[in-house]
């Protein structure tokens, strides 16, 4: 029995001195103290704490249990064995490929994961389908600029002075490799990741190239509409029915030199999304979460938030409100805009991106200002666990951490996920939501590797359905439905995840 013991505290002219007795009583000699069963009561109060376990299954889900269980459990061995077997605390892209033949991760797949709240659109979409669909359309061409591989699609490339254009025909004709080239232009999956990206500048380096390689191919409108189509398939594929998407207006445009307003810009991308819904009744939808670069000066951050605000009115249900984006370390930190941010609040959900970061004391305090301004969710919150004030006030506020083990891995704050300071968090029951940030960049599709790698590195051995069941339930209940909204898509989940429960049953024995 652990006793709660009064600390005596001194006062010694302007010095406090505290003496923690760190006694432990135990009641030694009585034939009631026994040690295994005490060892037994740490377990399982552990066990209810951490987030999932007190969600109570049905029979079925019980017996699903065991299965996944074992399935868990037999990998696990196998590492306990031989730890290089382990694929979940490896490099990503050096265990990618086995991860798709791993049992637990086919299992994953078909489990209904609710939603996908933390996806960049402009790397939503797999670089296989962007080669083999979007690079392969009539008018494509391609240019290196300073360095960066650019895409754009033009009537006519003469006239653009921007760049020395080809078309990507004619690149094709010249290599027969061209696009693998291409691809690697579009990915960071690299075979040695720990040469090829010796530190968090290369990663981050090649990381932003990517997006510049894409931006302008993806605003051509009729490619725009088939792109964000795409993402939602792909995420639907992976039984996803809905998602938060972040990203920015993006000035799209015809061949013949017409350029869309932000407004139309919306439209257009509402209309794709509904298009969607249409094909597939059971997908809920999407809201948007609009991103700025948190290196833009003071007056153009105020100019997007003033058209941003106009467009939550015209697009309420649309609009979910904005997020900054961009290394941490670079351009403002919250705490220098938190009155102009403040002032946005009435109309805007914040959706934060804080504590990206391995420092300590500093671009980690932005978590700080992300819970004091009520952020509805926090990007990352990668450095939360260093501070325990603000997790409980956070807590407090029912805010949840956007989980990316993958990012966090590959962008380099960690190298194996055992270690990641989210699951001290979440052995507390700090509510989190598994999510992929930039799936094309690791040559992913869905949130099925990601909720793969938390399962398998972030929770115990004995975690199984009701973890990941939580996971997908918080993936709802922390998005930016509507409360009547949020209901409507937990029946609908409910209806596959009794599938998906039957499933289990039916086809491992
Ligand atoms: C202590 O508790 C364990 C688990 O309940 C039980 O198996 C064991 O027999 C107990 N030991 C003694 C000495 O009573
Ligand atoms: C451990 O696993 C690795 C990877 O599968 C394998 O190459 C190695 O031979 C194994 N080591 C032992 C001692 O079995
Ligand atoms: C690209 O994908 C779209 C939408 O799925 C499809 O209609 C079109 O035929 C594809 N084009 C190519 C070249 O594969
Ligand atoms: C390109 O410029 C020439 C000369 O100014 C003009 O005649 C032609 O129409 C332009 N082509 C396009 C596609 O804009
Ligand atoms: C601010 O916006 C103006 C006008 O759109 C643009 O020319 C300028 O480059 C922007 N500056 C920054 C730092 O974003
Ligand atoms: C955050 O919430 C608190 C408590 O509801 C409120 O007093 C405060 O004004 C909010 N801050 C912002 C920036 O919305
Ligand atoms: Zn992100």
């Amino acid at each position: 029995m652990i006793v709660d013991i009064p600390v005596p505290v001194f006062r010694i002219g302007s010095i406090i001195v505290i003496f923690v007795q760190l006694t432990v009583s135990y009641t030694m000699s009585s034939e009631s103290y026994n040690y295994t069963e005490e060892r037994n009561k740490i377990l399982q109060e552990e066990r209810m704490k951490f987030i999932g376990n007190d969600l109570i299954l049905t029979d079925n889900e019980m017996k699903a249990n065991e299965i996944i269980l074992k399935v868990k459990k037999t990998e696990l061995n196998e590492g306990y064995d031989n730890e290089s077997t382990f694929l979940a605390s490896q490099h990503f892209f050096k265990a990618k490929n086995k991860i798709e033949r791993s049992e637990m991760f086919n299992i994953i797949k078909k489990i209904p994961k609710g939603g996908s709240l933390h996806t960049h659109y402009l790397s939503g979409v797999s670089a296989d389908f962007i080669i083999n669909n979007i690079t392969h359309r009539k008018n494509i061409y391609g240019c290196d600029l300073n360095g960066v591989f650019k895409l754009r699609f033009l009537e006519d490339a003469t006239n653009d002075t921007t760049c020395n254009w080809k078309k990507l025909e004619d690149y094709r004709k010249e290599n027969s490799n061209f696009d693998d080239w291409l691809r690697k232009q579009l990915i960071l999956d690299v075979e040695n990741p720990y040469e090829e990206y010796p530190t968090a500048d290369s990663v981050w380096a090649k990381f932003k190239k990517i997006f510049s390689t894409q931006y302008d191919m993806v605003c051509y409108k009729p490619v725009f509409e088939i792109f964000i189509y795409q993402l939602l398939n792909e995420l639907y594929s992976d039984n996803v029915i809905y998602t938060e998407l972040r990203g920015t207006f993006m000035p799209l445009y015809e061949l013949n030199g017409k350029i869309y307003n932000s407004k139309e810009f919306m439209k257009i991308f509402i209309n794709t999304v509904e298009r969607f819904k249409k094909n597939f009744p059971d997908f809920v939808g999407v809201r948007y979460i609009h991103s700025i670069y948190r290196g833009l000066t003071i007056e153009n951050l105020t100019l997007q938030l003033d058209e941003l605000t106009k467009l939550k009115k015209l697009f309420p249900n649309f609009v979910a409100g904005f997020d900054l984006i961009g290394r941490e370390e670079e351009g403002h930190c919250l705490f220098e805009i938190h009155q102009l941010l403040s002032k946005y609040s009435e109309n805007l959900k914040f959706y934060f991106h804080a504590g990206e970061t391995n420092w300590f004391g500093h671009t980690d305090l932005n978590i700080i200002d992300a819970v004091l301004l009520n952020s509805s969710r926090i990007g990352h919150g990668f450095g939360l666990n260093k501070h325990p004030v603000v997790t409980r006030l956070a807590k407090d506020k029912n805010i949840c951490v956007e989980l990316c083990p993958i990012s966090n891995q590959v962008l380099m704050l960690i190298s194996d996920p055992r270690n990641h300071p989210m699951i001290g968090l979440m052995a507390e029951g700090f509510p989190v939501v598994i999510c992929n940030d930039d799936p094309s960049a690791w040559g992913t599709i869905g949130l099925s590797y990601d909720w793969y790698v938390a399962f398998m590195a972030m929770t115990s051995e004995n975690d199984g359905i009701r973890v990941l069941k939580q996971f997908a339930l918080n993936s709802i209940l922390y998005s930016a439905m509507e409360d009547e909204e949020k209901e409507a898509a937990v029946r609908i989940w409910e209806k596959s995840w009794q599938e998906f429960i039957d499933y289990i049953i039916l086809h491992h024995k």
